[in-house]
């Protein structure tokens, strides 16, 4: 169970999670925040939340795993007008968010581009961001966040068990779901209005700046040094001393 009045307490926003939609179970607060949108029932800065996404979405076409009544599962839409480069950089503002909530919380998480959280080279959160673009204007915009919070290690599907961790299993106690939250929406309400700071507080938490990163890019295997995003959040990588600048590529 999730209490929407212990988020709304905790919540120093102006606009983001005024309006917090709540389900018990669900498949995942992203497409039901689009299903809210698509129906006009949409407002700006809502919040979507649920108990037990069952079917969560995660970035490239991969499933995003929640322990039912122990992770946190929320989408925020936004539906305001939105200049494509500020667009860019709302995915880094979200994983940010996450970071400074964690941070706040006495944790030492890391960021690795673009957006996956770190804690002790273990990955605890995630975003996945969707937008609505028509007739090259953003209509609307859906921030994903996942996070796993109280999920012991028996919680997570054995293939995840080496590489995932929770705030539980890096300090041995539980935390409050509906806190979190709130910390992650009042940060993240800060990042949206002062979109020129991003980039260089997001490079606080970076992993792995001046280190060789590989990737996939179109179909080919790539490898450079990381030196950084550039105004558009595009990762910039040396490569046979030549900068070139990449739009979101996962490292490996
Ligand atoms: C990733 O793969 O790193 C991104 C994971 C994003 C998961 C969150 S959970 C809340 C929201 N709803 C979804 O279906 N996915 C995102």
């Amino acid at each position: 169970m999730i209490f929407k009045s212990l988020i709304q307490t905790n919540l120093r926003t102006e606009y983001l999670g005024k309006n917090i939609e709540y389900y018990q179970i669900i498949d995942s607060t992203n497409k039901e925040a689009y299903e809210l949108i698509k129906n006009n029932e949409a407002f700006h800065g809502m919040m979507i939340i649920t108990d037990n996404q069952k079917n969560g979405k995660g970035r490239s076409n991969k499933q995003w795993y929640m322990g039912p009544s122990k992770g946190l599962a929320m989408s925020i839409i936004y539906l305001k007008k939105l200049s494509y480069d500020n667009a860019l950089l709302i995915p880094l503002a979200a994983g940010l968010s996450v970071a400074e909530a964690l941070k706040n919380q006495g944790f030492k998480p890391s960021i690795k581009w673009p957006n996956d959280i770190l804690i002790n080279n273990k990955k605890i959160g995630g975003i996945l961001c969707e937008n609505k673009i028509q007739k090259n204007t953003i209509e609307s915009f859906i921030i994903g966040i996942g996070l796993n919070i109280n999920e012991t290690i028996n919680d997570f599907p054995k293939d995840l068990q080496e590489t995932a961790t929770s705030l539980y299993l890096e300090k041995g106690f539980s935390l409050q779901r509906e806190l979190i939250c709130a910390i992650i929406t009042t940060f993240l309400e800060r990042y949206l209005q002062d979109f020129n700071s991003i980039i260089n507080q997001w490079m606080t938490y970076c992993n792995h700046l001046d280190t060789e990163v590989s990737f996939h890019y179109q179909g080919e295997k790539c490898s450079g040094i990381f030196e950084g995003i550039n105004r558009k959040g595009y990762a910039k990588i040396r490569i046979d001393n030549n900068i070139k600048e990449f739009p979101s590529i996962i490292l490996k």
